[in-house]
């Protein structure tokens, strides 16, 4: 019996956001942001805006919200804060890492990815297997859209290089089991290779358990500013060449893969955004959105067809379906004018939507979040039971 109190509307009277008359089902594409998160970004812009290695005050205080932005991310992700890495995004991280990651590689090294995977973990390593003349295989996902875990381990050999797979899907839902993958590919001598975009606001991180030996997340799927956060082992980036102006410092080490200046207001938000979910507690965050997430699977009818998992196990609450008779686009469209917002088409999860025989309008999309109320499930049900 779960002993965890949560107090819905008292969450949602911290988001402004919040207090307009649409449902946001949209956490998928970017979740909302509570008025602390704001308040941090502009109170930088207020109080503490300059680039760093100035010799005078705000330098100094932009400097010491740097660092704290990295202890925070390191607490949020269970690793080091040496061994973080802050980027515009998680695409503009993939490329720069994998860059990165591959220098040494040669040709005819593997790399194997998902078919559940977001395209922001594809395609880096297409370019870089398109550059160096690498091999990039697939890894199937069954009828059910959990990752074939058989065929992963058929497609190691002893030239892969990196395994690169998603914690949970952004089109479906579906959880992968990180540790057992990233066992795999270390058992093969592969990197284990994390996107946990799609995760992020749904559970805790902790890489060390997990095993991985890098990880990127997007704050701004964490009710925190549109930024991107990296994790690397400190002795796997130790031995990586950085893409780095000379200048710029080499320590901490996950600091050489860092271009230019950061966007420190961002990082003001994203140190707030983690108070946000300190605030809350990741155990009544999971606990309301399974209760959601069983609340929508149950109340859907025989016109809708879900794509994934069935029952909220092994598996987050973003729902892919179609209505009977209606395209994708129609119904998303159509729900977005009745106040809920969803979205449609393939999210960037190509290999997905096709393996599941979905083309160019690919489905409608409803994400849930800890935010979302039992109302809005309804509401969106009963929306959908009209079209
Ligand atoms: C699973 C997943 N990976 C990667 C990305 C790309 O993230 P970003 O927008 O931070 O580059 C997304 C964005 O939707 C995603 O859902």
């Amino acid at each position: 019996m779960s002993t965890v109190t949560y107090d819905v509307e008292a969450v949602r009277a911290r988001f402004s956001a919040l207090q307009r008359p649409l449902a946001f089902f949209d956490g998928p594409g970017g979740t909302q942001v509570p008025d602390e998160v704001i308040d941090a970004v502009s109170r930088y812009y207020r109080e503490s805006n300059a680039n760093v290695s100035g010799p005078y005050e705000t330098s100094r205080r932009t400097e010491a919200l740097v660092e704290q932005a990295r202890v925070s991310a390191g607490a949020f992700l269970g690793c080091s804060p040496d061994e973080i890495t802050f980027g515009a995004n998680m695409s503009t991280l993939a490329f720069a890492l994998t860059r990165a990651a591959g220098r040494s590689w040669r040709e005819g090294d593997e790399i194997l990815v998902t078919k559940l995977d977001h395209d922001a973990n594809v395609s880096p390593w297409l370019e870089l297997a398109h550059d160096k003349g690498l091999v990039v295989r697939f890894v199937e996902i069954k009828d059910d859209t959990t990752l074939d875990l058989e065929d992963l381990e058929r497609k190691l050999s002893d030239r892969t290089r990196v395994v690169a797979f998603p914690v949970a899907s952004n089109a479906v839902g579906t959880r992968t089991d990180v540790r057992r993958i990233a066992e795999l590919a270390h058992d093969a001598g592969a990197l284990a290779w994390a996107d946990a975009v799609h995760y992020g606001p749904h559970g805790p991180i902790d890489v060390a358990d997990w095993g991985v030996d890098v990880l990127i997340c997007s704050p701004y799927k964490f009710f925190g500013p549109h930024l991107g956060v990296a994790f690397g082992r400190a002795d796997l980036l130790e031995t990586w060449r950085p893409y780095k102006v000379r200048p710029a410092a080499d320590t901490p080490v996950g600091r050489r893969f860092e271009t230019g200046t950061l966007a420190h207001e961002l990082l003001a938000g994203f140190l707030a955004a983690v108070e946000y979910i300190d605030s809350i507690g990741w155990e009544a965050i999971k606990a309301h959105e399974r209760t959601l997430g069983e609340r929508f699977l149950n109340g859907l009818r025989e016109s809708v067809t879900l794509y994934g998992l069935p029952t909220m196990e092994g598996r987050v609450a973003t729902f892919a379906f179609n209505v009977e008779g209606m395209s994708a686009e129609d119904a998303a469209t159509r729900l977005g004018d009745a106040g809920y917002a969803v979205w449609w088409g393939d999210y960037y999860a190509v290999e997905v939507m096709k393996r599941l025989g979905l083309g160019d309008d690919g489905a409608v999309r409803a994400g849930i979040v800890h935010y979302n109320t039992a109302d809005e499930v309804d509401g969106l049900l009963s929306e959908i039971e009209r079209l």
